[in-house]
C-alpha cells in the first residue's frame, strides 16, 4: 500500500548576519534522517517518539506537505514524487492528514459546511447539490447533527467539535491512507477516547491504512496493530504492538514504556538522561548513546543499522 524508503528532510537553519560572515558554512537540522517501512491496506501503524524527533514531519511528507531531501516514497507501487501533475492530484486525494490543532486546522472565515464541500470540488467528484448532501451526511456521521453545524463557524465549536469537522473534512474524500497527527493531544481528556472511537470506525468502514502519531504510547497502544518507535529522525525499534511491549529491544522504547504508568509492573524502570539532542548537533555513533544508561564504547563510534526484521531494533547491545 505505501512504502517509505530512506527518506530524509533537513532544515537549513536560519543564522543571523553576524553569523553568515563568520561562516560560510550552511547548518542543517536533520529533522527526519533516512527512515524505512512499509504499511499494508487496512493497518494501523504508530509513530511513536518525543517532541522534536520528526514524528510531524515524516507525515507532512508522505502528505505531501513537504518536498523530502532525499529518498522514495511509494503509494500502491509509484514513487510519488515522480508522479505527473494529474495523476498526483489522484493520489493527494487518497493520502489525507489529520491535524494536531483542531484551531489552526480550519478557516475562521469559512463555514463549516463549506469546508466539507470543497474538496469535492476541488477534486471534481461532484456538483455543487450532491456535495451539499454528502456534507450533511458526513456531519450526521461524525455527530454534529448537519441540520444544526453546517453553517456554523469555527469560533462557534469548541474544541473537539472542530476536531470532528476536521476528521469529516480528511473522510468525505475516501481516502485509502490517512496521517493522524496526534488528533487528540489538544483535545480535552474527557473526549479523546470519544475522537478515536471515532477514528476506529471510520477505519473499520473504510479499510483505511492510517498513520498514527502520538508521543503517547498508551494512546498509540489503542489504536495500532504496529508501532514504530523515532528518536531524533530515524527509527529505532518496529514491530507488531503487543511484541514490543511485551519485550522491547531498544533502551529507549524500554525508557518510554517504563514512564507509562499502566506498563510498568511489566517493565523495569529505565532512566534516561537529560533531554533530546540538538538536531543541529547529531551525537556520533549511535544517537541515543548520551542518555543511555547501557552504552559503551561501541555506540559512540558506530552509528547502528536497524536489523532483527519483523521485529527491528537500531542498538548495539539489545536489551533481553
Ligand atoms: N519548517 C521547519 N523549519 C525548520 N525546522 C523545522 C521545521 N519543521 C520542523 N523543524 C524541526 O525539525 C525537528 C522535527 O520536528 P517535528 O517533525 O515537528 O517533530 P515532532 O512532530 O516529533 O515533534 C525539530 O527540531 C523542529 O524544530
Ligand atoms: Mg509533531
Amino acid at each position: 500500500m505505501i512504502e517509505v524508503r530512506n527518506l530524509k528532510k533537513y532544515f537549513p537553519v536560519q543564522k543571523s548576519a553576524i553569523e553568515s560572515l563568520l561562516s560560510k558554512e550552511k547548518k542543517w537540522i536533520r529533522a527526519v534522517d533516512g527512515i524505512t517501512f512499509s504499511m499494508e491496506k487496512g493497518e494501523v501503524l504508530s509513530l511513536i517518539g518525543e517532541s522534536g524527533c520528526g514524528k510531524t514531519t515524516t507525515g507532512r511528507l508522505i502528505a505531501g506537505l513537504e518536498t523530502p531531501t532525499d529518498g522514495e516514497i511509494l503509494f500502491e507501487g509509484k514513487n510519488v514524487l515522480k508522479l505527473r501533475r494529474k495523476e498526483l492530484k489522484k493520489v493527494r486525494r487518497k493520502i489525507q492528514m489529520i491535524f494536531q490543532d483542531p484551531y489552526a486546522s480550519l478557516n475562521p472565515r469559512m463555514k463549516v459546511g463549506k469546508h466539507l464541500i470543497d474538496p469535492l470540488l476541488i477534486h471534481n467528484i461532484c456538483e455543487e447539490d450532491e456535495a451539499k448532501e454528502t456534507a450533511m451526511k458526513i456531519l450526521d456521521r461524525v455527530g454534529l447533527p448537519g441540520e444544526e453545524f453546517f453553517g456554523r463557524y469555527p469560533h462557534q465549536l469548541s474544541g473537539g467539535q472542530r476536531q470532528r469537522v476536521v476528521i469529516a473534512r480528511a473522510m468525505i474524500l475516501k481516502p485509502d491512507f490517512v496521517v493522524a497527527d496526534e488528533p487528540v493531544s489538544m483535545i480535552d481528556v474527557s473526549l479523546r477516547a470519544a475522537i478515536l472511537e471515532l477514528l476506529m470506525e471510520f477505519r473499520r468502514d473504510y479499510n483505511l491504512s492510517m498513520l498514527f502519531i502520538t508521543h503517547d504510547i498508551s494512546v498509540g497502544k489503542i489504536v495500532s496493530d504496529r508501532i514504530s518507535v523515532m528518536y531524533l529522525g530515524k527509527i529505532v525499534e518496529t514491530g507488531d504492538m503487543e511484541k514490543v511491549i511485551e519485550s522491547p529491544k531498544h533502551p529507549y522504547t524500554a525508557a518510554l514504556l517504563s514512564s507509562v504508568p499502566s506498563f510498568e509492573r511489566k517493565i523495569e524502570k529505565i532512566d534516561i538522561k537529560g533531554d533530546v539532542a540538538n538536531p543541529m548537533e547529531m551525537p556520533s555513533g549511535c544517537r541515543f548513546h548520551p542518555r543511555c544508561p547501557f552504552a559503551k564504547e561501541k555506540c559512540e563510534k558506530e552509528e547502528p543499522e536497524l536489523i532483527g526484521g519483523k521485529h527491528g531494533f537500531a542498538c548495539h547491545y539489545p536489551l533481553g
